[in-house]
């Protein structure tokens, strides 16, 4: 890739670029793993059943919005939709759009999905 940009660009300067977008998928992946968990939780201790379409007990990324609940439905929508700009406004050289309308939704939605993961239990 960096054959590339060094068409261009400096290699120093190519790299560096890079490396930020990769740092961005490495931090929203953390996020995402966080909130997968959130919602294993529901399936182990049964406050979520097993649907009868999905393989196992445990959030089903493909699933979208036929989703059985909210909460994964909030988990797809972030995966898809916010890690996406997260990661692609970073390669993008676009830091306004990657943390406004990836990064930090995704936050939010980690918050919401731990608030409902709680009030789902209740
Ligand atoms: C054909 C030449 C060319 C190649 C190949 C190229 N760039 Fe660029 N790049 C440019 C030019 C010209 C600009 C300045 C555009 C401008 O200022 O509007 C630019 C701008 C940028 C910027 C600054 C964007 C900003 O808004 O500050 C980054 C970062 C960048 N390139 C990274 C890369 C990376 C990474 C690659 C390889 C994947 C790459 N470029 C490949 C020509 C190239």
């Amino acid at each position: 890739m960096v054959g590339v940009c060094t068409d261009c660009h400096a290699e120093t300067y190519s790299r560096t670029e890079l490396a930020k977008g990769d740092d961005m998928i490495r931090d929203a992946d953390h996020l995402m793993a966080e909130a997968i968990r959130v919602v294993t939780g529901l399936y182990e201790d049964g406050t979520i059943p097993k649907p009868e379409s999905y393989a196992t007990s445990f959030p089903d990324l493909l699933t979208f919005h036929d989703a059985s609940t909210a909460i994964e439905q909030k988990l797809f929508v972030m995966f898809l939709k916010h890690r996406m700009r997260a990661f692609q406004g970073a390669f993008h050289m676009n830091p306004d759009y990657a943390l406004w309308y990836g990064w930090s939704e995704m936050v939010m939605d980690l918050t919401e999905i731990r608030e409902r993961a709680a009030e789902m239990r209740h």
